[in-house]
């Protein structure tokens, strides 16, 4: 290719869920303010992703998308607005600084390190029966209980099928995804439903039998009246179970995988402990959440090139997270005691920052520095399975023989 071709963004090229790092390199030097054949805008550079996130003067709201600029509407036509999701996640001041106000309590440093114990314990039992299998899946017996668990615990949820659970939220978050077929749609409104149905059922049990956690205080919360509606509350604990294992699940999941092809920081690990900066150089390398997205309300202007009113943009926190432009030279290197790790972008940056970014990095540090630690050698058996999604990459199957 010479460089005065057009290069598209497409990430359903060949190979690309294995390795996307060289395409989204290529964009960002060839086009980094981009304009995908889908209709989205894309930013690839860091500078530019740490912009847009922190402008005040864009939404995450998407009735104020220009739905004709793009291919494909965002919205599920078939699903009556009443029932679609609204989470801070997807809502502007006045009504997101509310909300998050209520839902951020839980999630101070302070109550967040209180559960380190309990994570402890959690993990200790499950590397006991990884130790027991000798083979052993480390997505299934560790990435994905683990939050799930965890978040299931701080909710107050009863116990439920964890494998449809599973399946519902995987086939939700697939369309957060920039392209998204028919076929994937269908599935998503059809889990939709059943996960809304089954967080009614939850919210309604939680009612009568309130406890110590953060459904119930949340449901306080909601009788309040005017602090928050059924609707608001019924978006809130969604985003928060599905964010909570969704997201750290590749964190812990890739991470391993990573550290296993890099076996001279795998040994740091085992000899010294986590570095104070390696989890967020492990989520500055793989970028559990690879995309975000906001609305552009008035035109907007990157490097020259002017981004229309209405326009959906999509923010490449993996592009961001390696561009040596802002990283320098040793951007395509894993080191865990990289000293400015902590200005990755993976936990986005603004008002939407991650609610739940330090129970991310204690449940990362726990579940990796103790797996290191307790397995001498581990080898990985056959290719791991990759989950077949663009924007929450992560592995569905990482089969590992431990000694
Ligand atoms: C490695 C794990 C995680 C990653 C990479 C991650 C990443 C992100 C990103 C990129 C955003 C959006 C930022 C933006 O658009 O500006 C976000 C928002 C959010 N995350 Fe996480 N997240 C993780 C874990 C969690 C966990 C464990 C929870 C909850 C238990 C959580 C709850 C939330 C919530 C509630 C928001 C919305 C905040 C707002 O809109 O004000 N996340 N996260």
């Amino acid at each position: 290719m010479t460089t005065s071709e057009p290069v598209f963004f497409n990430p359903l090229e060949e190979g690309y869920l294995d390795d996307p790092w060289p395409h989204l390199a290529e964009i960002r030097e060839k086009d980094p303010v981009h304009h995908l054949l889908t209709g989205q805008w894309g930013l690839f550079r860091y500078d530019d992703t740490f912009r847009l996130l922190r402008d005040p003067s864009l939404s995450v709201d998407d009735d104020n998308v220009d739905m004709d600029a793009l291919e494909r509407p965002l919205r599920f036509e078939d699903v009556d607005p009443d029932d679609q999701n609204r989470s801070i996640l997807n809502i502007d001041p006045p009504d997101h600084t509310r909300l998050r106000r209520l839902v951020s309590k839980a999630f101070t440093p302070r109550t967040i390190e209180a559960l380190r114990p309990m994570i402890e314990r959690m993990v200790d039992e499950m590397l006991d029966q990884m130790e027991a299998d000798g083979n052993a899946d480390v997505v299934e017996r560790l990435a994905f209980p683990l939050p799930f668990d965890v978040i299931s615990e701080m909710l107050g949820m009863p116990d439920a099928d964890k494998d449809l659970i599973r399946d519902w939220s995987g086939a939700i978050v697939k369309t957060i995804d920039p392209i998204v077929s028919e076929a994937e749609v269908a599935a998503a409104i059809e889990a939709d439903e059943k996960m809304r149905r089954h967080l009614a059922d939850v919210i309604e049990w939680k009612t009568a039998n309130p406890g110590d956690d953060l459904l119930t205080r949340l449901i306080e919360a909601e009788d309040d009246g005017d602090t928050m509606t059924a609707k608001e509350l019924r978006g809130q604990v969604s985003l928060l179970f599905i964010a909570g294992h969704e997201t750290t699940v590749n964190l812990i999941g890739t991470g391993i995988r990573e550290l296993l092809r890099h076996p001279d920081q795998l040994e740091i690990i085992r000899k010294h402990g986590m570095p104070a900066t390696g989890v967020d150089e492990l989520l500055r390398w793989v970028s559990p959440v690879q995309i975000t997205r906001r609305v552009a309300t008035a035109d907007i202007e990157f490097r020259g090139t002017v981004i229309p009113r209405g326009a959906f943009v999509l923010a490449s926190i993996a592009s961001s997270n390696r561009d040596h432009a802002f990283w320098g030279s040793t951007a395509d290197i894993l080191d865990l005691s990289r000293e400015n790790a902590g200005q990755h972008v993976s936990f986005g940056s603004g008002i939407h920052y991650c609610l739940g970014a330090s129970l991310a990095k204690l449940e990362a540090e726990v579940a990796i520095e103790s797996f290191v630690k307790r397995f001498g050698q581990v080898d990985v058996v056959g290719e791991p399975k990759w989950n077949g999604r663009i924007n929450l990459r992560g592995l569905d199957e990482l089969i590992v023989r431990t000694r």
